[in-house]
């Protein structure tokens, strides 16, 4: 059977791919001792987008929500906390990111330093988060849903993506396909 989680699973493997170009372009700026600040402007668009409204959108909005409603026990209940905390960090170093490239762009080169561990905080925290989510998280938590349930969930996921109309998502999403 189609698990609703599977959705999420496969939604990791575009943002694992971000990821790498996130990594690749930390290499570009410690070989080039410069920032390209047009791929970190279309970073930012990627993780907000895509990363948080799209795919946290239902992990947070959906899932998570679902299961808060659930007698969880206290390790699945402590790791949904987690995640959430993981989601809200990812959310501000992203903004952080945004801030310290427009501060580069006006000329602020020693910014160039805080770009670099930004954009590595990135790397790690999804690396991590997306870890625990695939092969800790979702699939004990289907657990606690009925066939029926389970069922509703996927409508309503697919739902979700269906009425999803962020043009910024559709255009990253196109440009790291390119
Ligand atoms: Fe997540
Ligand atoms: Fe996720």
């Amino acid at each position: 059977m189609v698990l609703p989680v599977d959705l999420l699973v496969i939604e990791h493997k575009l943002i694992l791919q971000a990821v790498e170009q996130i990594q690749r372009e930390i290499e570009q700026i410690q070989t080039n001792g410069k920032v390209n600040p047009d791929f970190i402007v279309r970073a930012v668009d990627f993780f907000r987008s895509y990363a948080d409204r799209f795919h946290h959108g239902k992990e947070e909005g959906i899932l998570f929500k679902e299961l808060s409603q659930k007698q969880m026990n206290a390790s699945d209940k402590k790791v949904m906390l987690d995640l959430t905390l993981e989601h809200a960090s990812a959310r501000r170093t992203v903004t952080e990111l945004e801030k310290a490239n427009e501060n580069y762009v006006s000329g602020q080169k020693q910014t160039l330093n805080n770009i670099l561990h930004l954009l590595a905080d990135i790397v790690k925290l999804y690396r991590t988060h997306i870890e625990k989510e695939d092969n800790h998280f979702f699939y004990p938590c289907m657990k606690y849903f009925s066939a029926q349930e389970t069922k509703e969930m996927q409508t309503k996921f697919l739902n979700f993506n269906q009425n999803f109309t962020d043009e910024t998502y559709k255009k990253v999403v196109e440009n790291l396909k390119a």
